[in-house]
């Protein structure tokens, strides 16, 4: 066993990101609109989830180790469930209100088998705000073993790079899945962990895993960081450090639910690395629990047990 339960529960992860709220509402379809060419879906069942940063921190505490979420939200209907869903899974939620913030809602409405429009409800959290984030991702710093920066482009990360020098200064690694084409703003983080789309955006489009090799390296060394992690979906992941390249093959048996996989890849290995485990030892685990994730329809989360199960034999 690469690591006890006891020392997993130990390791104690700071998530900070955008939250979001996963609504899905299913209904019937009987009849097409008089007033534009629509289906309309008669709602039966509504399903509610926490979502990104949120999802994130869940998989934290799904794995048995500890979680904080600090996030700011909206002071609205949609907030008060997310604390509600939050505050049934035992992350500790410090969540920063922003009453011209609309907290982020990505709305499915599913009839006859088949997702038929999505609505998203968001904007950008204001700056104040994102200042007393600031204030108190400095407080819990220190009872923390590890930083996770959960980036979904919302804004909340608007003082990312401050709060990554405040982390290297108390000595704690840094995991951020990042967003967007600017990688600046994430100089001398401890791991990256773009998926395919994501790290094409910012080195461009690769030919051969010797042109990837190169340009991931070079961003390596650019930003300053220990190491790059792609994760490529079907083809496993790829990790780029000082000592090379590693790469680990996807492990997945069956495929039911891809979304998601990427906020389990990211917290499994924060999860280790806060136990004291190295990133390339801590690989394995992440993709294992990756490829465990894509199989389940619904949850989005992995335990503990089923990660050693799974794992059984091939650490050995
Ligand atoms: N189709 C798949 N088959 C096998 N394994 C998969 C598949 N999709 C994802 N995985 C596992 O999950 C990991 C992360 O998936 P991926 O690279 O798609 O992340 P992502 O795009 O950030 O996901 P998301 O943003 O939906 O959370 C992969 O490295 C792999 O281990
Ligand atoms: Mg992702």
């Amino acid at each position: 066993m690469p690591i006890s339960l006891e020392s997993l529960a130990r390791s104690r992860i700071l998530v900070v990101g955008d939250a979001m709220l996963d609504r899905y509402w299913f209904g019937a379809v009987d009849r097409i609109s008089p007033e534009a060419p629509v289906p309309i879906v008669r709602v039966t069942r509504e399903e509610e989830r926490i979502g990104a940063a949120a999802n994130v921190a869940y998989n934290v505490v799904t794995l048995g180790a500890q979680a904080s979420l600090l996030t700011v939200v909206g002071d609205d209907e949609a907030s008060r469930t997310l604390e509600a869903l939050v505050a049934k899974t035992g992350i500790q939620p410090h969540f920063g209100r922003d009453a011209q913030l609309k907290t982020t809602v990505k709305l499915r409405v599913i009839g006859r088998q088949q997702q038929l429009i999505r609505v998203d409800f968001e904007n950008t959290p204001k700056t104040e705000i994102l200042a007393s984030q600031s204030a108190s991702f400095l407080r819990l710093l220190p009872n923390h073993d590890a930083v996770l920066f959960s980036d979904y482009g919302k804004g909340g990360l608007a003082h990312v790079s401050d709060m990554i020098e405040s982390s290297l200064a108390a000595g704690k690694p840094i995991l951020i899945d990042p967003k967007g084409s600017d990688y600046s703003r994430y100089k001398n983080a401890t791991v990256i962990t773009p998926n395919r789309n994501e790290l094409q955006q910012v080195i461009g489009a690769w030919d051969t895993e010797a042109e990837l090799q190169a340009r991931a390296q070079n961003l390596r060394s650019q930003l300053g960081l220990q190491a790059v992690l792609l994760t490529r979906s079907e083809e496993g992941m790829s990790l780029f450090d000082a000592q090379g390249h590693l790469h680990v093959a996807a492990q997945a048996r069956e495929v039911f639910d891809v979304t998601g996989a990427g906020d389990t890849v990211i917290a499994t290995l924060a999860a280790f690395v806060g136990a004291g485990m190295g990133l390339r030892e801590a690989l394995p685990l992440a993709n294992r629990a990756g490829g465990l994730v894509v199989g389940k329809f619904g949850t989005a989360t992995v335990s503990y047990a089923e990660l050693m199960a799974s794992v059984q034999g091939v650490l050995q």
